[in-house]
């Protein structure tokens, strides 16, 4: 295994302890420790790297920057020590070196968009740092070779916006909401509108760069491809730092179709969901038509609530063969030429995220959020249609008070995701899953009360759900991360069963070639949180 040189942006710039303690305000005697190990070693010129302690302005603002689940801005949730925004590889280097020899646990953060905010804190009383990676965002786009070069704290926004920018055919296969971090987005798996045709994002990397427990930078090569398989839908905090990907770019018609329709319960909704479950995940690889169901109100039973069913699309091609498309396969919807939008790819991302078509795509740059929540997610696997009774169980719980801003997504499978086999990345989800099912719950006040009213609710969804869903192991979704499946121990010495619960739900029979990965890797499980990647417990924990 060799050191590589960084490929992207070269710092000229460094600076003296001096300058560090200087930003480090007001130290602690861990962060002076902290920054003279930093200025020490083989790090003798160590470059300019910000850490922000509880005493600096700006270390709050820096924390919540990116958290995106407000239920971890409480001040009741551990805090880092402090947190360190470095921008070069050699900086995340000296921290991984710092923080065994300091007995910290590090907590790598790229988008923050983790569901449990595990980027962001660490069950007390562990003493925790923040790795931030928000300044290690470039982006490289190579379009004869149609592949691209991204560091992990660039945003699938950020990559859309670039591609957008240099041809109207390139795009890559990520996620729907543009501030999701490539970090943990491609770490977990990650999907969105280009699933049936393309697969997930981890399934078109075909280089990554990581910084393992021993300071190495590797790239596949020099990393193997056991490591390089299990950084691409295993979850990357596990094995160490992932500090770049490279991506295999895909290519799509210059207009593509959208539409968003939406049925309530009183319009049909029952009966053309009940029927999509069964067509949508058969439809052409270049249809996705996921759904969104939620609580509206009754357009004709005013003061009523009812259950909205917004079935949206995007189309590899143009209005007329979807409008045939769908007369032929869901007639049920009553999908009209007028409904749909000929667009071009980067409006189509646009489009489902919720901005308007005409939105400069230049907004995808922002990390700002559309919407900020407080939030629980979990997520299901669908592997023969629900009754109708069932469904209607189920709108029967989206009408409750606590379900005002809740939604359930199902989004179809089938297509490319059928093809690739279970075992070709940790992701195990493919052939015979007709939809995944994404449950969320929102909400907007603050405190106990209603976090437990929200939590319990979404808890007796998924309890409600449990004879519809995927069993032995009822699976789910690691980007959708949920810590009611089950968390490892505190100190570091989770045993294999223990983990299992969990582990086996994201990532069936790959987890225990995980294990076996992370045990040669990172045999001390120095990387680790509340559901990371156990080692084999012969070996022992770091700190
Ligand atoms: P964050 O920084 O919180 O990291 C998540 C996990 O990865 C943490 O454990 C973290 O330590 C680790 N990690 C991050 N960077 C790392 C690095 N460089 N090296 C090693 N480990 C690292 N998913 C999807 O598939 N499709 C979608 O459309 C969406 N949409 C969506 C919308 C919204 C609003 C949210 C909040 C989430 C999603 N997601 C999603 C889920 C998303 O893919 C998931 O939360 C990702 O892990 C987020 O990655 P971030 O880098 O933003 O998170």
């Amino acid at each position: 295994m060799e050191a590589l040189s960084f490929p992207f942006r070269k710092l000229p710039i460094f600076l003296s302890l001096s300058i560090l303690l200087l930003l480090c305000n007001f130290p602690s005697a861990h962060c002076h420790d902290f920054l003279h190990c930093l200025s020490s070693g083989n790090h003798s010129t160590v470059s300019r790297v910000v850490v922000y302690t509880p005493s600096n302005p700006s270390y709050t603002p820096v924390l919540n920057s990116s958290l995106r689940n407000f239920r971890f801005t409480d001040p009741s949730t551990p805090k880092p020590l402090f947190i360190v925004t470095p921008t070069h590889e050699s900086q995340i280097q000296a921290v991984i070196r710092c923080s065994v020899k300091l007995r910290l646990q590090i907590r790598t953060r790229s988008g923050g968009h983790d569901y449990e905010g595990v980027s962001s804190w660490a069950t007390a009383p562990q003493p925790f740092i923040i790795l931030d990676l928000v300044n290690m965002s470039h982006i490289s786009i190579n379009a004869r070779k149609k592949t691209a070069w991204a560091q992990s704290g660039a945003t699938i926004g950020q990559i859309y916006y670039k591609l957008s920018q240099i041809s109207r055919t390139l795009a890559f296969p990520a996620g729907v909401c543009p501030t999701v971090g490539v970090g943990g987005h491609f770490s977990g798996g990650g999907y969105g509108t280009l699933l049936r045709k393309f697969g997930l994002a981890a399934d078109n990397i075909i280089d990554a760069r990581i910084i393992t427990v021993d300071g190495k930078i590797l790239d596949r090569k020099s990393m193997g491809e056991d490591l390089f398989w299990a950084i691409r839908g295993g979850g990357g905090a596990s094995f160490g730092v992932i500090t770049a990907w490279k991506l295999k770019l895909v290519t799509v018609p210059k207009i593509v179709t959208v539409f968003s329709v939406g049925r309530t319960i009183e319009e049909n909704a029952t009966k053309i969901f009940h029927k999509w479950q069964s067509v949508a995940p058969n439809f052409p690889k270049e249809l996705l038509v996921p759904v969104a169901i939620l609580q509206a109100n009754s357009t004709t039973r005013p003061g009523k609530k009812t259950v909205m069913l917004i079935f949206n699309a995007v189309f590899l091609g143009r209005a007329a063969n979807l409008v045939k498309l769908l007369s032929e396969r869901l007639p049920e919807l009553g999908l009209k030429r007028s409904d749909c939008r000929e667009v071009s790819w980067i409006q189509s991302a646009l489009f489902m995220s919720a901005y308007p078509i005409e939105t400069p795509p230049a907004i995808f740059e922002s990390r700002d959020p559309l919407l900020k929540f407080y939030f629980k997610g979990k997520s299901d696997y669908v592997q023969e249609p629900i009754p109708e009774h069932g469904l209607e169980g189920l709108w029967k719980l989206m009408l409750e008070d606590e379900a005002e801003l809740a939604q359930v997504i199902p989004v179809p499978y089938g297509g490319r995701m059928a093809e690739i086999s279970e075992s070709a990345l940790p992701f195990p989800h493919r052939a015979g899953n007709l939809y995944k099912f994404q449950h969320i719950v929102f909400w907007n006040e603050p405190g106990e009360e209603a976090s437990k009213r929200h939590i319990d609710w979404m808890r007796r969804l998924y309890e409600y759900l449990t004879p519809y869903v995927s069993k032995s192991p009822r699976a789910g979704y690691i980007n959708y991360r949920d810590l009611d499946l089950g968390v490892n121990d505190v100190q570091g010495n989770t045993s294999y069963a223990k983990a299992s619960v969990w582990g086996l739900k994201y990532f069936n029979k790959n987890f225990r070639k995980l294990v076996e990965v992370k045990t040669r890797v990172d045999p001390t499980d120095f990387f680790r949180n509340e559901q990371s990647i156990p080692p084999f417990l012969s070996v022992k924990a770091a700190n």
